[in-house]
């Protein structure tokens, strides 16, 4: 079978390692990719969202099955458009189509999707420029703290919690009036907050049955202690403590059944990766938000632990049959710790050297992020650079077999959080 995988992050590097080990896969290609799935596969320089080149590549290389990795490229609509070339008739794609893709797309759309299904969410109200001053009216009167979102997608900015009214009704006239966030913030949604801790949780599925991932917990701030700016992840662990049997049963029972049935009945065509950014608040799970693909860096603690072949779980997703499937977890924890540039994330330099990336270490894995290779070099081409997943019996186990791989692996600026997993290593 020939594959193309498309992104080119540390979640891209984690499903191209466990897709090249598929006796299934005979050919590995990604586009972009980086410098770690160059090592699993051969990178193709076109980027995700140029659908002409991913078509002709499809063609070209004799495609079997696609799978997309980033949001982008799925919310501009590369299944539709993959599905409608005629000479690509027995295309498997991993990824839904546009319109399913509005749950991670369009927040208010997702808010609906949730409503119509009775799936537990925040209470919220969406505004527009029409409605302006209604909305003012009724962030006057808002419990605090308020949530304001940007409709649209905003590389993970557009979300402001607001601690006081004065603060919510700058920010909401920033983002109607002034385009702060651009056409994603011309609408936006405002929610009632929820104080609780966050998870992550996965299901493939085939449009009417799912398999769950293991799932995993990701922190996004970039100071110890969950301080400071929100990036796009500093590291991640896997299983979740809190996530036990009780819980995840209420996560299958009110979010997950109702999230796929709700698919089913809107008639939304949707083979690939669900995950359900969750809280959970006195015991009982809330959808803070629905993304339509994998997460980064969660990809890279949850591939390590899956045991089952990838490549057979998506055939059986494109063919509508993962209800056959059984999913294999390792009783392994996963933790993975990520490597950014100093100053991320805001500016931070490019195209320093990184020395020792390929250090080993018995069960500990680098995945690349931000990397390019330069007459024969390694240099640092991104915010995330790398991250290094450890597999150990615990937590805490994984999370000091990752840091000890860190040491041998260095670049100038060089940043990473020494305290991931903190809430349940420290007993
Ligand atoms: P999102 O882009 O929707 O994932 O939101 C980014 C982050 O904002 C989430 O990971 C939460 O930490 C926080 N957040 C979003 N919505 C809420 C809410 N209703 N209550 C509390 N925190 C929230
Ligand atoms: N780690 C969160 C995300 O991928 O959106």
């Amino acid at each position: 079978m020939n594959i193309l995988l498309l992104g080119s992050g540390g979640r891209e590097h984690a499903l191209a390692w466990k897709l090249s080990q598929s006796p299934l896969c005979s050919a590995l290609y990604i586009a972009p990719g980086n410098t770690g799935t160059a090592i699993c596969g051969t990178n193709l320089s076109f980027s995700a969202t140029d659908f002409a080149a991913v078509t002709d590549c499809c063609k070209e290389k004799k495609i079997d099955l696609v799978v997309v990795g980033p949001e982008d490229p799925l919310v501009k609509g590369i299944t539709d458009h993959l599905r409608g070339i005629k000479d690509l008739g027995g295309l498997m794609i991993i990824g839904p189509s546009a319109e399913a893709a509005q749950l991670e797309g369009s927040k208010a759309y997702a808010k609906k999707f949730m409503a119509l299904h009775n799936i537990p969410t925040a209470a919220y109200r969406e505004f527009t420029a029409a409605d302006f001053d209604e909305g003012i009216k009724y962030l006057r009167t808002h419990q605090l703290p308020v949530v304001l979102k940007a409709d649209g997608l905003a590389a993970g900015k557009g979300v402001i919690i607001c601690e006081d009214h004065e603060q919510a009704v700058t920010e909401f006239t920033q983002m109607l009036k002034g385009s702060k966030f651009g056409e994603a913030g011309s609408k936006v949604v405002v929610e009632e907050f929820l104080s609780g801790i966050e998870l992550s949780v996965f299901a493939l599925t085939d449009g009417k049955d799912y398999v769950l991932l293991p799932e995993a917990k990701d922190y996004k701030r970039i100071g110890e202690g969950d301080t400071g700016l929100n990036t796009g992840g500093m590291g991640a662990i896997s299983p979740v403590p809190f996530a036990d049997e009780a819980f995840m049963k209420k996560v299958k029972e009110r979010i997950v059944e109702p999230t796929i049935k709700g698919l089913e009945q809107d008639q939304l065509d949707y083979k690939g990766f669900v995950f359900f950014g969750l809280i959970k608040v006195n015991g009982d799970p809330f959808v803070i938000e629905y993304n339509c693909r994998m997460g980064d860096p969660e990809t890279e603690v949850v591939m390590p632990r899956l045991e089952n072949d990838l490549v057979e779980l998506f055939i059986a997703t494109a063919k509508g049959k993962l209800k056959e499937q059984k999913i294999r977890i390792s009783p392994s924890a996963a933790a993975t710790i990520v490597a950014v540039s100093g100053g991320y994330p805001n500016d931070f330099r490019k195209g320093l050297a990184i020395k020792g990336l390929d250090a080993q270490q018995e069960n500990t894995l680098v995945f690349h992020a931000g990397t390019k290779e330069v007459d024969g070099q390694i240099l640092t081409n991104g915010g995330r650079v790398f991250c290094v997943t450890s597999l150990a019996p615990g937590i805490q186990q994984a999370v000091l077999a990752s840091g000890k791989l860190f040491e041998k692996i260095h670049f100038e600026d060089m940043y990473y959080r020494k305290d991931i997993g903190y809430e349940f290593t420290h007993s």
